[in-house]
């Protein structure tokens, strides 16, 4: 007799996660394997980016938050900092054929104020650019920490009431200073590359996100990988505190 159980795992429509975080860790160890630089694994990372892009576009995934550099990759040497911000640069600028192909509208969470100044205008014509696209939503997470996040949302939050009389922050007055109040919280967030951390990563909206960690490095990963992942997901039972 075969059980449920003994049936290979398929999708289900129904309970596609509608936003996925995912910490791309790994880039580094990838070169080093095969005796590269680490750069050529941040090199490598963005082709792994863009095909769990399409994977989770052709799922009918709506959101995706990609961590791509955060608020403490700065204490990096000197030369690997100039070379990830290179290539955001020249990726953002690079990449427009592939946003239309998939229609894909860019976002970007972090602090911006602290990127370079190029990062800084291509980010701003590509998320100007690919405004009316209307596939899947991708957000660029450059410079971004949550605790960054966390603590520049109160500040925009006190500067917005300094004139209000009895000023008294909550949780849901706090939501609309978030960089992208937009984005639902990630039901998935997924980290390749071994550790078994959150790093600063979406610290306020995972509360009661699903995580699953892949030992695979970064730049080797497939639409496969990908697709395991969100199968897992879809075994899960989710409370947020209450009994089911
Ligand atoms: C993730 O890969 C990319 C960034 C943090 C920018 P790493 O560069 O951290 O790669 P490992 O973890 O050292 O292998
Ligand atoms: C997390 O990876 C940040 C990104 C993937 C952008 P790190 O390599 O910076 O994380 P730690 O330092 O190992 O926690
Ligand atoms: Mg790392």
């Amino acid at each position: 007799m075969t059980t449920a159980a003994d049936q290979p795992q398929s999708l289900s429509d129904a309970s596609m996660p509608a936003h996925v975080g995912i910490i791309m860790d790994g880039n580094g160890r990838w070169a080093r394997q095969r005796k590269l630089k680490r750069t050529q694994g941040h090199r490598e990372g963005v082709e792994a980016a863009k095909r769990v892009v399409v994977a989770a576009e052709q799922l009918g995934i709506g959101y995706l938050s990609l961590y791509s550099f955060s608020t403490e990759n700065w204490k990096r040497a000197k030369d690997e900092v100039a070379f990830i911000m290179g290539l955001v640069a020249r990726n953002l600028r690079d990449q427009y054929d592939f946003y239309r192909e998939h229609r894909i509208r860019l976002y970007h969470s972090g602090n911006i104020g602290k990127l370079p100044p190029d990062v800084r205008s291509e980010i701003a014509a590509v998320t100007a650019d690919t405004k009316h696209y209307d596939g899947i939503k991708v957000n660029l997470a450059v410079n971004y920490g949550g605790r960054d996040e966390i603590v520049r949302a109160v500040n925009r939050w006190i500067a917005a009431h300094e004139q209000a009389p009895d000023p008294e922050l909550s949780i849901d007055a706090l939501r609309p200073y978030l960089d992208l109040p937009e984005f639902p919280d990630p039901d998935l967030i997924i980290r390749s590359g071994g550790h078994k951390r959150i790093s600063n990563f979406l610290l306020w909206q995972s509360a009661y996100s699903e995580l699953y960690f892949s030992d695979r490095l970064w730049p080797a990963w497939t639409a496969e990988d990908f697709t395991a992942a969100i199968k897992d997901y879809q075994q899960r039972q989710r409370n947020y505190g209450g009994v089911k």
